[in-house]
């Protein structure tokens, strides 16, 4: 009988995906409630093999290869969950001069990787060195896609980094709802975000967006609304991973982000925006055990192996335990293929751009 009523309300939000106003809002709202508030083994397995096969038809029966740098664990921002937060003072910070990034990328190089994604704190240091730094990238791996993932800046860096080579973003709206962002986020405001992220898109990007899930204070409806709201802006890529409770942080006493709200989120939003690109997130990875399997099964596609310098990966603590910390670089391919493996779908180390048709 639920099994009906679950088929029914999928089959909704596959179809009105699409509108965009407010009645079809409404009722996609109520049914990606419905979803989060389901725990029903049958109805959840239904709903993750939907989203899959939405993935296969839309992007292709594969799993993107896109290689991660941390460039700098510095941050001007105080962020409550996050332990790069400026205030954590004992994290010990770092920053890869030019020659290390320059030589983490021949290594994605060698291992054929077509996707390069540079993440930082907010750091001065970072944005000052960007320009050159891309275009020397741009120089020696012209087909490279370079993602950047730097936090908010000005339309005047951002318009910058995308003539000297850039060609996606990545900036999670994190929580969409106004008053949920403010309790989140010291000194910082969702609007802000906001206009950052339509900067972003304005300026050509191919924009990535995503949230936390079990973040303190955030209830179903405002996951719904996010996904409402990467639906609005038809963003290209959606990350999305639990919420891991970091000691050095104001939340160092909260709980965990929940697996199972994680795989729905994930297959909710890939039944919606359906070509886009999703990662299988390093936080799925970094819990009791490896989750990422589990996020491609819910409708994920893509995959994000660290490249950092090994000596850095453990500084870049955003949270404990970070997956990457025990997956050494020379083992790259060997964890790809194990994942591939297991999901029974092939790995894609091409670019992978996304293509708007509408
Ligand atoms: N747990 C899980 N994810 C986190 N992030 C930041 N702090 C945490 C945490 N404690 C995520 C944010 C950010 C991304 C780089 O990492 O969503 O955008």
């Amino acid at each position: 009988m639920t099994k009906n009523i679950a088929l029914k309300k999928i089959n909704q939000i596959i179809s009105l995906s699409n509108k965009n106003n407010l009645i079809t809002n409404f009722i996609l709202k109520k049914n990606l409630i419905w979803f989060f508030n389901n725990h029903d083994e049958n109805d959840l397995k239904l709903l993750y093999s939907k989203a899959s096969q939405i993935r296969d038809k839309y992007c292709g029966k594969k799993i993107v290869v896109r290689a991660l740098i941390e460039i700098s664990n510095y941050c001007s921002c105080e962020c409550l969950y996050c332990g790069l937060n400026c205030k954590n003072s004992s994290l010990e910070r770092y920053r890869l001069n030019k020659e290390e990034i320059l030589s983490s990328i021949e290594n994605i190089s060698k291992n054929k990787i077509e996707t390069l994604v540079m993440q930082a704190g907010e750091d001065f240091y970072v944005r000052k060195m960007m320009p050159q730094l891309l275009r020397e990238i741009k120089e020696k791996y012209p087909n490279m896609a370079i993602t950047l993932s730097l936090g908010e800046d000005s339309f005047n860096n951002y318009k910058l980094w995308k003539e000297k080579g850039a060609d996606r973003y990545l900036l999670r709206i994190e929580a969409s709802n106004p008053t949920l962002y403010k309790k989140l986020h010291n000194k910082k405001n969702v609007f802000t975000r906001k206009k950052c992220l339509s900067n972003l898109q304005k300026l050509g990007y191919q924009t990535g967006s995503g949230m936390m899930i079990g973040l303190p204070y955030q209830t179903s409806k405002n996951l719904a609304e996010d996904i409402i709201y990467f639906n609005k802006h038809n963003f290209d890529m959606i990350g999305i991973g639990p919420f891991i409770p970091h000691p050095e942080t104001k939340f160092f006493d909260k709980s965990q982000g929940s697996v199972e709200m994680t795989l729905k989120a994930i297959a909710l939003s890939r039944l919606i925006l359906k070509d886009s690109w999703i990662p299988a997130t390093t936080a799925l990875g970094s819990l009791d055990k490896d989750y990422r399997i589990d996020a491609i099964k819910a409708g994920a596609n893509v995959i994000m192996p660290n490249f950092s310098p090994e000596i850095y990966k453990k500084q870049y603590e955003i949270y404990p335990n970070k997956i990457c910390i025990k997956e050494e670089n020379k083992n790259a391919q060997n964890i790809l293929e194990e994942i591939s493996c297991a999901c029974q779908l092939p790995l894609s180390f091409e670019r992978n751009d996304r293509i708007k048709n509408y």
